[in-house]
């Protein structure tokens, strides 16, 4: 039984989470989903305390949100004990609803320094910077993490145990170690160990992409909730449609107009939040992504990637969407081949040549 639950007294409903994804959901992509539905808690993208308590415009710019978009939850990453306590006072202090830390990230900049994944492998670190920050916010503190640091160190249960000790209301297991990067499959059997060995509410993150995966894995590992991130960048709906199954509601299907809209949607909230080439990169990522076996979705990409100003994105977007909802055939940045040009037909003895070397 799929149901609610709850990180102290706020309420996760639907269960299913925005997973935190660097460079892409910022205010203006979590805008855009939570505007489909289907969204219990959002997550910035992990943001650097070094950052944040250097004043670095760019950080402070990481931590806003829609007063609509709530419950909200600030993802933090870093190293030091002391900052990691001032960006958590930070984060309430902006009115986050939760304070999550990031203690799954691989990149060697954030490990290098102690943060992220590399919170793993140093537990006494992680004991510091989680008491710290305990000490100083009021808002709940969450933390996600990675199965293990490299394939042979798998410790979630230990990270899980020690974060439950140092007061962490939720954790969040994404089935991967740091060594694997995003490469096999995440391990959703962690999930339920950590689920059947601490008190606070369990999510896993990792390769939810239909509703029916979403399904089995609250099933298989009976956690309070499920993290989605690749896969809403690809089907925007995706919450939707598991809380419409959860319903036992039809799950709604997105239609082409649909499809072309929310696009457009994105595009404007990038213009209006960013500067203009920083939105068309941002715009070309998300539709990459989002048109992944679509008719002709191939070529709409490569003709999105050769497009440098906003109306050439836009003439894009209308010349794919109108020619696919004709049911004609999209041919690219090319447009339809001019001439055809019939192959010569083959004599007989040609045709035996041709057969013979084949
Ligand atoms: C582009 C990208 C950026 C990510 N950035 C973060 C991040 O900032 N913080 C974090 O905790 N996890 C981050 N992750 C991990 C995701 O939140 C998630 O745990 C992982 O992608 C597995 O889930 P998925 O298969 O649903 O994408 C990122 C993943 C991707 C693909």
């Amino acid at each position: 039984m799929i149901k609610p639950f709850k990180i102290r007294d706020i309420e996760i409903n639907p269960p299913l989470v925005l997973s935190p994804m660097a460079g892409v959901t910022d205010i203006s992509f979590r805008r855009l989903l939570k505007g489909r539905g289907g969204i219990g808690l959002t997550v910035s993208e992990f943001i650097s305390v070094e950052g944040l308590t250097r004043h670095n415009p760019k950080s402070k710019r990481q931590m806003r949100f829609y007063e609509n978009e709530r419950p909200f939850a600030v993802q933090i990453f870093g190293g030091q004990p002391a900052r990691m306590r001032m960006a958590a006072e930070m984060a309430e202090e902006v009115g986050a609803d939760i304070l999550d830390v990031n203690c799954g990230c691989p990149a060697p900049k954030v490990v290098k320094h102690g943060g992220g994944s590399g919170l793993l492998k140093d537990h006494p670190r992680l004991e510091e910077i989680l008491t710290e920050i305990k000490k100083a916010i009021t808002i709940p503190m969450t933390v996600k993490i990675r199965a293990g640091f490299y394939d042979h160190t798998i410790n979630a249960i230990e990270t899980a145990k020690l974060a439950e000790a140092c007061g962490a209301e939720h954790i969040a297991l994404h089935g991967r170690t740091k060594e694997q990067g995003y490469r096999g499959q995440a391990n959703w059997d962690l999930v339920k160990q950590i689920k059947e060995t601490v008190g606070i509410p369990v999510s896993g993150s990792g390769d939810v992409t239909t509703i029916e995966q979403a399904f089995d894995r609250f099933r298989e590992t009976g956690c309070d909730g499920v993290l989605i991130g690749r896969g809403a960048m690809a089907n925007p709906w995706i919450f939707r449609q598991i809380e419409d199954a959860m319903h036992g509601r039809e799950p709604f299907q997105p239609t082409l107009e649909d499809k072309r809209a929310v696009l457009l949607e994105y595009f404007e909230m990038l213009r209006e939040d960013m500067r203009e080439l920083a939105a068309i990169g941002r715009m070309k990522q998300l539709a990459g992504q989002f048109t992944r076996g679509l008719h002709g979705g191939a070529l709409f990409r490569t003709a999105m990637y050769h497009s440098h100003s906003v109306t050439e994105i836009l003439d894009r977007i209308s010349e794919y969407f109108e020619t696919i909802s004709e049911g004609r055939q999209y041919f690219g940045e090319a447009g339809p081949p001019h001439e055809i040009i019939e192959a010569p037909a083959l004599d007989s003895c040609e045709l035996a040549s041709v057969t013979a070397a084949s």
